[in-house]
C-alpha cells in the first residue's frame, strides 16, 4: 500500500523523489522519507518523518540534504510498528551500506529478527522491513554484488514484497525486486536517467516508456542501463512499452481535490471509454485487448465476477448486465472471500476481476486461484500493464486517466461502461442479441456521457443537499434491483470521507431487521428510479415515512409521486433502466463529497485509508 520512488541519472535526485512523493501520497501518507547517495564514496543520506510529505519537507529545510543524482523515496502505511521517525523508510542495516524501501509484509520477520540479532544485528525500528536492510547487508558483506545481494535476501522472505536498494558500494545504480501481489515495480525509461516507482503517477511527468516487473523479477537500473532478471537466476527480457497516458491528467489543475476533478472528469472518461470499446455508427464493438479469453465467451457456462470495495460493487451491476443482456448465469464475489473458499469452478466459468488498479492483492490472488482452477478470465482494468492485466488471458481497458483520489469515482462509471461492453459482446458472439438491440445498446450508452455531464453541472445544487447530514452519526443506502450496488457504492463513499456511520441495504431487507432502526433522528436515502421494482421502493419509504423516518429520495425526473412522499429529492435523468447506475450513482458521490467538505475532512486522503490495497 506504500508508494515508491526511485531515481538514478543526470539530474538532481532530491526534487524528483520529493515531487514523486507527493504524486504517491494517495498510496499511504503516515510517514515518508528518502534516501540519497552522494559521489563515490560517501555514506547515503537519509531523512524521514512521521506525518505527510509535507512534514518531510520541513524537515529537510532543516537539514538541506546533499547532491546527489541517486535516490530512493517511500511513502508509508503503517502495517508493523507505529507511524513514526524510527519507523518510516528508507531503512539500513547496522551501517549504511544498504539503504532499503518496501512495499510488503515479511511474514517470518520475527524469525529472522531473531537470528539475526542472534548474529549481533543491532535494530533502529519496529517494522518487519529492517530485516530486509539486515539480511542484504550480510549478503554485501560476503561479497555479493547488490542485485545478487537482493536475490538472495529475497529467498530468505516469506509474503509479498517490492523492495528497492542502494548501496554507497555502487554509485550509480538502484536495484528492485517484485515477489508476489505487494504492488508492482513499475521501470520508467528516461533519456539519461532511469525510474523505479510503485506507480505511473510519479513516473508520467519524465517518462510514458516503461515496463512493469513480472513477479518474482528483479531489475538493476542505472543512468543509462537497464538489466532484468529472474528469482532463480536467470536473465530476463523485457520489452518497455510507451503508454498513451496524459501526465496533465496527474494535476489537480482548477480544483481544490483530486476528488471533486475526478467527478467532474466523469463524462470524458466515460466518453472516452466507451469510444475505446465501440463505434456507434456503425454501432460495432471492439473489444480489441480479449486475447485468449474471446474464444471463451461462446463456450462459458456461467460467469463469476470478482472485484473488491468499489470495483465489486461495478461487478455488482455486471451482474445485471450479463444476466439481462447476455441471459448468461452470473455470480459475484468479494475476491477476498472467493480465495479462500476453495471455489468449485474450471473452464466452464468465465472469471472477470474488476480492478481499477490492476495491483489490489485480493483480486490478484482470486484471480490466482481461478487460474489454477482452469477458468478463463477476463479483467477489467484502468491501469495499463498493471498485473491483472498480466495475469488474464484478456482485458477490457477502460480509459479513466489516473484517479488520485482515494475514493473511486471515474473508475467505478468507466468499469460499468466496460462491463455493459463486455456483456454485449458475450451476447453477441452467443447470439442472444439482435442487431437492432445491440445497436440500440450502443446508443444508450454513447449517450451517457452528455447526460452525466448535464448531472453534474448541478453539482452545487446537489451538495446542498449533504446540508442535513453535516450533524448525522448514521444514514441508510437503500436500493433494489440494478440500484443496489449504487446504494452499497453511496454508502460506502459517506463513510470513507465522511466518517459518517452509513449502511448499504437491499431494501427487501428492511422488514427483516434494518426498519427497526428508523426513528426521526435516522435517515434514509432511498435509490428509487425507474426499474421494474419502483413500486416496491415507493412502499419502502412508506414504511419509513409512518415511522418517523426522514427519506431523501433519488428519483427519476418528473416521478411527482416520489418527490411527494419523500421529505427531500434529488433528480436523475430518466435513461434505459440497465444504464440508470451510471445517472444514480452521481448525486451519491456529491453528496458524500458535500457532508465530507461540510465535517472537516480531508476528501483526498481519508484517515486510515490507501488508494491501492497490496498487504492483506
Ligand atoms: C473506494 O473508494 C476505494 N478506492 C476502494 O474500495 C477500491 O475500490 C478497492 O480498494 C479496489 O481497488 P481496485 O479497483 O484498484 O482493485
Amino acid at each position: 500500500m506504500c508508494g515508491i520512488i526511485a531515481y538514478t541519472g543526470s539530474r538532481q535526485a532530491a526534487p524528483i523523489l520529493l515531487a514523486g512523493l507527493r504524486d504517491l501520497e494517495y498510496r499511504g501518507y503516515d510517514s515518508a522519507g528518502v534516501a540519497l547517495l552522494p559521489e563515490a564514496g560517501s555514506e547515503p543520506a537519509v531523512a524521514k518523518r512521521r506525518g505527510k510529505i509535507a512534514e518531510l519537507d520541513g524537515a529537510i529545510g532543516e537539514h538541506a540534504l546533499p547532491a546527489a543524482h541517486t535516490g530512493i523515496g517511500h511513502t508509508r502505511w503503517a502495517t508493523h510498528g507505529s507511524p513514526s521517525d524510527a519507523n518510516a523508510h528508507p531503512h539500513t542495516g547496522c551501517g549504511s551500506d544498504v539503504v532499503i524501501v518496501h512495499n510488503g509484509i515479511v511474514e517470518n520477520y520475527a524469525a529472522l529478527r531473531a537470528e539475526l540479532a542472534g548474529r549481533g544485528h543491532a535494530f533502529d525500528s519496529e517494522t518487519d522491513t529492517e530485516t530486509i536492510a539486515h539480511l542484504l547487508e550480510e549478503r554485501l558483506d560476503a561479497g555479493s554484488d547488490l542485485l545478487a545481494a537482493m536475490r538472495e535476501a529475497c529467498a530468505r522472505l516469506t509474503g509479498s514484497h517490492a523492495i528497492v536498494a542502494l548501496s554507497p558500494r555502487e554509485p550509480g545504480i538502484v536495484v528492485g525486486a517484485r515477489i508476489g501481489n505487494a504492488g508492482g515495480v513499475v521501470v520508467g525509461y528516461g533519456k539519461g536517467e532511469m525510474l523505479l516507482s510503485s506507480d505511473l503517477a510519479a513516473l508520467l511527468p519524465h517518462t510514458r516508456e516503461v515496463a512493469f516487473l513480472a513477479d518474482r523479477q528483479l531489475v538493476r537500473i542505472s543512468g543509462d542501463r537497464v538489466d532484468y532478471a529472474g528469482l532463480d537466476g536467470s536473465a530476463a527480457d523485457v520489452v518497455p512499452r510507451t503508454l498513451s497516458l496524459d501526465p496533465a491528467s496527474a494535476d489537480k489543475g482548477a480544483y481544490d481535490t483530486y476528488m471533486r476533478k475526478e467527478i467532474m472528469e466523469q463524462p470524458a472518461a466515460l466518453a472516452d471509454t466507451i469510444g475505446g470499446l465501440m463505434t456507434v455508427e456503425p454501432p460495432r464493438l471492439s473489444l480489441d485487448d480479449l486475447g485468449e479469453a474471446r474464444p471463451w465467451l461462446e463456450r462459458v457456462e456461467r460467469v463469476l465476477l470478482v472485484g473488491m470495495g468499489t470495483s465489486l460493487h461495478a461487478a455488482m451491476v455486471g451482474r445485471w448486465y450479463f444476466e439481462q443482456i447476455a441471459r448468461l448465469p452470473a455470480d459475484i464475489d468479494n475476491a477476498s472471500e472467493f480465495r479462500y473458499r476453495e471455489p468449485v469452478l474450471g473452464p466452464e466459468t468465465l472469471v472477470v476481476s474488476v480492478s481499477q488498479s490492476g495491483e489490489t492483492v485480493d483480486v490478484l490472488e482470486a484471480m490466482n486461484v481461478a487460474r489454477a482452477s482452469g477458468a478463463p478470465q477476463i479483467t477489467i482494468c484502468n491501469t495499463p500493464g498493471s498485473q491483472t492485466t498480466r495475469v488474464a488471458d484478456g482485458t477490457v481497458h477502460t480509459y479513466a486517466g489516473l484517479e488520485r483520489g482515494v475514493a473511486s469515482t471515474k473508475t467505478f462509471t468507466t468499469s460499468i461502461a466496460a462491463l455493459f461492453a463486455l456483456a454485449l459482446e458475450t451476447a453477441r458472439v452467443r447470439g442472444r442479441i439482435s442487431e437492432d438491440d445491440l445497436a440500440r445498446h450502443v446508443r444508450d450508452l454513447a449517450a451517457m456521457p452528455e447526460i452525466v455531464g448535464r448531472q453534474l453541472e448541478s453539482f452545487d445544487a446537489i451538495a446542498a443537499a449533504a446540508e442535513r447530514f453535516r450533524t448525522t452519526d448514521h444514514i441508510l443506502f437503500l436500493g433494489r434491483g440494478p440500484a443496489l450496488p449504487i446504494a452499497l457504492e453511496g454508502a460506502l463513499k459517506m463513510k470513507e470521507l465522511s466518517y459518517v456511520h452509513a449502511e448499504g441495504y437491499a431494501a427487501g431487507e428492511m422488514k427483516h431487521g434494518p426498519i427497526a432502526l428508523i426513528d426521526s433522528g435516522f435517515p434514509t436515502v432511498a435509490l428509487a428510479g425507474q426499474h421494474a421494482l419502483r413500486s416496491k421502493i415507493v412502499s419502502n419509504i412508506e414504511q419509513i415515512r409512518a415511522r418517523d423516518g426522514e427519506v431523501l429520495a433519488v428519483v427519476t425526473e418528473g416521478d411527482d409521486e416520489l418527490i411527494a412522499l419523500a421529505n427531500e429529492s434529488l433528480t436523475v435523468p430518466s435513461v434505459p433502466a440497465l444504464l440508470e447506475p451510471l445517472a444514480a450513482i452521481v448525486p451519491l458521490q456529491v453528496l458524500a463529497y458535500a457532508t465530507a467538505e461540510a465535517r472537516g475532512c480531508n476528501i483526498d486522503q481519508p484517515r486510515n485509508l490507501a488508494k491501492t490495497v497490496t498487504v492483506e
